[in-house]
C-alpha cells in the first residue's frame, strides 16, 4: 500500500470510530448518566412543572452527593413540555435523539405522557411518569403493557372510585359532572367517578362538557344550580377549577365541589374552592418519619412544603436510579427489567409494580377548609 493510500485508509478508520462513538445508543458510554425531566414549566399549569422539576432535581442531587450511580454522576436534562402533546413529543425527540438520554422522568399530564410513551417505547427508552394517572400511559390499545413505560402513581379508575366512595360516604347521592372532552385525564376520571358513583347507589343528575379554551361557564353552572345536585364533580386542573369554582359561587351553586389530583397547586384559588374535596397521592401532614424527613429536606432547599407533584417526581427519579443501580449497567433494556421487579421504599409508600407497570398505592382525600388544604382521610385500594 502506498504511503498516501495508507494515510487515507487510516483517516477513514479513525473517522468511522469517531462517528460510531457519538452516534450509537451503545450502553455505558459517556462520563455521566443522563436523565431527562419533561415538565410543564410553561403553559396552562406551570406549578405542576416547577414542583416536578424541583422534586426530580433534589433526588438527583442526593444520589450525586453519595457518589452517583454505577460510579458516574447523574446529569439532568430538563425540558419544558407544557402539558401538551406537541411540545412534549418535540421535547422527547430532542432528549432522545440529540442528548442521547436512555431515561425519561415525565410528563405530568396524561395527554402529554401518552404520546411521549409511544416514542419512548418505540425507541427503547425507559419512561417513568411521576403523576400521569390515565391507564393508557402504560398500556397499548390492545391491552398489552408497554415494556419501557412505568408510572409512580395510582390510576384514575382507582381515583374515581375513591371520590365516589367518599361522596357517598358523606351521604351525598346526587352528582353533576363537568368535564373537558379534550383532556384524557379529565375525561377518564369523570367516567371512572360516574361508574363507581352509580354502582354505589348514587344518581348522576347532569353531565356537561366544555373545552380548555372556555372561560365563561355560566350556562353550565345555571344547569348545575337548577339540578340541585349535592355534588359537582370537576376533575380538571387547578387553572380550570379556579374559574369554575369562582363562577359557581356567583351562580349560587350549593353543591360540594369535588375533584382529583389536578387540584393540587400552590395556585389553587382557596377562597373559590372553599368547602371542596379532592383526591391526591400524598399529604405533607402524614406523620410517618419518611414523609416528615422528606418535607424537611425539601423545605430546606426550596423554602416551601412539597406538593404531591414534587413528591412523586422525587419518588419516580429515585425508582429509576435504583433500577439503574440494580441493573448494574446503563442499558435501558436491562433497566426496564430491573424496574419491573423492583421493590422500593418511596416517600409516597412502598412501591412494587403490577403487570401493567402501575404501583398499588393508597389515596388521600384533601379538603379545602378555612382557606387551607387539609387532610381529610386515607383510602386503601
Ligand atoms: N394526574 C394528572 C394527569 O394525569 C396530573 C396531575 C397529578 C396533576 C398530580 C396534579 C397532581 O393528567
Amino acid at each position: 500500500m502506498s504511503k498516501r493510500l495508507f494515510s487515507i485508509v487510516a483517516l477513514l478508520v479513525i473517522a468511522s470510530m469517531a462517528l460510531s462513538a457519538c452516534g450509537a445508543p451503545a450502553a455505558g458510554g459517556g462520563d455521566t448518566i443522563k436523565i431527562a425531566v419533561l415538565a410543564p414549566l410553561s403553559g396552562p399549569v406551570p406549578t405542576f412543572g416547577v414542583s416536578t422539576r424541583d422534586g426530580a432535581l433534589l433526588a438527583i442531587e442526593e444520589w450525586n452527593a453519595k457518589g452517583g450511580v454505577l460510579g458516574k454522576q447523574i446529569e439532568a436534562v430538563v425540558e419544558d413540555s407544557q402539558c401538551t402533546a406537541d411540545p412534549a413529543v418535540n421535547a422527547a425527540n430532542k432528549v432522545i435523539d440529540q442528548d442521547k438520554v436512555h431515561y425519561i422522568v415525565g410528563e405530568v399530564c396524561s395527554k402529554a405522557s401518552i404520546p411521549v410513551s409511544e416514542i419512548a417505547e418505540q425507541k427503547g427508552v425507559v419512561q417513568i411518569s411521576p403523576t400521569s394517572t390515565n391507564p393508557s400511559v402504560t398500556i397499548n390499545p390492545d391491552g398489552s403493557t408497554k415494556g419501557y413505560i412505568f408510572r409512580a402513581c395510582f390510576i384514575d379508575p382507582f381515583q374515581g372510585l375513591v371520590m365516589a366512595k367518599f361522596a357517598l360516604g358523606q351521604g351525598k347521592t346526587t352528582a353533576f359532572i363537568m368535564f373537558d372532552q379534550g383532556n384524557d385525564y379529565v375525561l377518564g376520571l369523570a367516567e371512572a367517578f360516574e361508574e363507581a358513583f352509580v354502582a354505589g347507589g348514587g344518581t348522576v343528575v347532569g353531565k356537561e362538557s366544555y373545552t380548555a379554551q372556555d372561560t365563561d361557564f355560566s350556562a353550565i353552572l345555571t344547569k348545575v344550580a337548577d339540578s340541585q345536585a349535592e355534588v359537582l364533580f370537576l376533575p380538571d386542573y387547578y387553572n380550570i377549577v379556579n374559574l369554575v369554582a369562582a363562577q359557581a359561587k356567583e351562580r349560587g351553586v350549593t353543591a360540594a365541589i369535588m375533584g382529583g389530583d389536578g387540584w393540587d397547586s400552590s395556585d389553587l384559588d382557596l377562597a373559590a374552592a372553599e368547602g371542596g374535596f379532592f383526591s391526591n397521592h400524598y399529604s405533607a401532614e402524614d406523620t410517618r418519619a419518611v414523609v416528615q424527613d422528606w418535607v424537611k429536606r425539601y423545605e430546606a432547599k426550596y423554602g416551601a412544603k412539597p406538593d404531591a407533584l414534587a413528591t412523586l417526581a422525587y419518588d419516580a427519579t429515585n425508582l429509576l436510579i435504583a433500577a439503574i443501580e440494580k441493573a448494574g449497567k446503563d442499558d435501558p433494556a436491562a433497566v426496564k427489567d430491573a424496574l419491573a421487579a423492583l421493590q422500593y421504599e418511596a416517600v409516597s409508600g412502598t412501591i412494587t409494580f403490577d403487570a401493567q407497570h402501575n404501583p398499588i398505592k393508597s389515596a388521600v382525600v384533601m379538603q379545602v377548609k378555612d382557606g387551607k388544604v387539609v387532610f381529610a382521610e386515607s383510602i386503601a385500594p
